[in-house]
């Protein structure tokens, strides 16, 4: 794999974002041996900071961030590090950002292939893009993505991309009238999870799954996304968006899309997009069903939250059950669900299988596949079998590949891929603007529904969410997979081999 090098030009360098997740992925690159040696990084930011105190700034985060963190490491990676202050909103500073690029190019310092990485609000998309179009650094050649040898230019645009579908259009209007589409890498970092890409691999190169991944064997999907933390310091961001623009929106949506769509002959990225875009084409949601199929909650101590309305009725939790309109999927449920402070942190995908058919079905349990997306990554099979005894009674086996236990190594953070993606010019784990139009489209039906119907249960803290969600999915004739039974206490994705190692 030949990696092109490139100038990496972060919008917002001084950012929660960019402390938290790009520099200690561009650090675990330096690690690995995957930055080449024309790789640079212009870091961008409103501070008055020099570049020498702006890398004891991210040092810190790359130590705090980085299990394993090594200095002579980070001295390779520092020595790739420029600051430069530009005031996102004045001409004069991007002036100064055109003439730092331009004589880094002259000097070959630079090379020639640009990501410009946007960390920042997404107020700032649009003026950036402009700012840059201004500056003449923004090359107007369609990108060639048949040519890996051509010079390239590629724009990394951070959530959220727009807060409705009104919105989202007008930004992607104005993104699209300065850059083309194709250079265009919309993040969405569930994609770029190890146990999310796995989904499309445990479907194509196993020939015991896709024969069975349809509605004559599938009863229902459920997707779960459960956090322990609240908003913390993101209230004013957060207040405006809820979990349903925040979550179901984008990620949620995008693993439906992943886990229901036709496969496509070769991973190609457009392929790829064009099958989830179908799939998400056919998502619906039936809003005339008794029960309501949408549960929203909100935690009790969120409006004492920092930057919160003190009368907010932004939703913390939300659950719903949608569709898929299309022969596959046809009668089959797709449970979502995502929360913040509950009780567990927890991803996890749970694919209920039909019971057998004939008689004293209520006996047999379902076989059930599990896919653990976080803290641990893994699947779960429960099989019936018989009990080793005389009788012919029957015992519930579960079988297990615990991704986490078998490698010593962490999985790859999604941003350490999703960089490396976008060098490569592969946007296969990135959402293209039809992708996103008819996942906003879904959420704003939902968003007018709940409004509509004044929609919105209060839980405790450090709960499971609110009661209403069990309802809802009991009425429904099921059961959440990422409660416990019993106890509706979260259950979350738990290997039971978690010590053993492979020799
Ligand atoms: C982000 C949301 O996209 O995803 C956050 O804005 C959420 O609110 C986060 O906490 C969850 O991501 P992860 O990788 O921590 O599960």
């Amino acid at each position: 794999m030949e990696i092109p090098g490139c100038l990496m030009t972060i919008f917002g360098a001084t950012g929660d974002l960019t402390h938290r997740k790009l520099i200690p992925a561009l650090y675990q690159l330096q690690c690995q041996g995957l930055l080449p040696d024309d790789f640079s990084i212009l870091a961008v930011g409103r501070r008055a900071l020099t570049t020498r105190s702006y890398l004891e700034q991210i040092r810190q985060s790359a130590v705090k961030y980085s299990a394993d963190f090594s200095s002579g490491v980070w001295n390779a990676l520092e020595n790739r590090i420029e600051y430069i202050r530009v005031d996102i909103l004045n001409k004069d500073s991007f002036i100064r950002l055109a003439e730092i690029i331009n004589k880094g190019r002259a000097e070959s310092r630079y090379a020639c292939n640009d990501m410009f990485y946007l960390a920042v609000a997404p107020e700032y998309f649009a003026p950036i893009v402009n700012g840059l179009d201004s500056i003449r650094l923004i090359d107007h050649t369609p990108a060639d993505t048949s040519d890996d040898s051509k010079k390239w230019q590629r724009f990394v645009i951070e959530k959220p991309f727009g807060k409705d579908l009104a919105s989202a259009s007008e930004l992607n209007r104005s993104l699209t009238s300065v850059i083309p589409e194709e250079s265009i890498y919309r993040i969405d970092h569930y994609l770029a999870k190890e146990m999310i890409q796995n989904i499309t691999m445990l479907r194509s190169r196993n020939t015991i799954f896709e024969p069975l991944w349809n509605h004559n064997y599938i009863d229902n999907i459920q997707i779960s996304i459960l956090e322990r933390d609240g908003v913390g310091s993101r209230g004013g961001y957060y207040d405006n968006s809820g979990a349903l623009r925040d979550m179901v929106q984008n990620h949620l949506l995008q693993i439906v899309a992943v886990l229901a769509m036709d496969l496509t002959p070769d991973n190609k990225a457009e392929q790829i997009r064009d099958e989830k875009v179908r799939l998400l084409s056919s998502l619906k949601i039936d809003f005339k069903s008794d029960p309501a199929p949408v549960v929203l909650g909100q935690y009790r101590s969120y409006r004492s939250e920092q930057h919160v309305t003190a009368d907010s009725a932004t939703e913390t939790f939300a659950a719903l059950k949608v569709s898929v309109d299309n022969e596959r999927w046809q009668g089959v449920p797709f449970y979502l669900v995502t929360g913040k402070k509950l009780s567990a942190k927890a991803a996890l995908v749970s694919v209920e299988f039909k019971k057998p058919a004939g008689s004293q079905q209520d006996d047999i349990p379902a076989n059930l596949l599990q896919i653990g997306i976080q803290p641990q990554e893994g699947i779960h099979l429960k099989l019936n079998m018989k009990k080793p005894t005389v009788t012919d009674e029957m015992d519930v086996a579960e079988m297990e590949y615990c991704q986490s236990c078998y490698y010593d190594f962490n999985s790859p953070d999604s941003y350490e891929k999703l960089l490396l993606d976008v060098m490569l010019g592969d946007s296969t784990r990135f959402t293209r603007w039809d992708e996103l139009r008819l996942s906003w489209k879904l959420t704003d039906d939902i968003a007018e529904y709940c409004n509509r119907n004044n929609i919105l249960d209060l839980y405790d803290d450090d709960s499971a969410g609110p009661g209403s969600a069990v309802n809802m999915i009991k009425a429904y004739g099921r059961r959440w997979w990422h409660l416990d039974e019993g106890s509706n206490k979260p259950m979350p994705f738990f290997c039971r081999t978690d010590n053993r190692r492979r020799q």
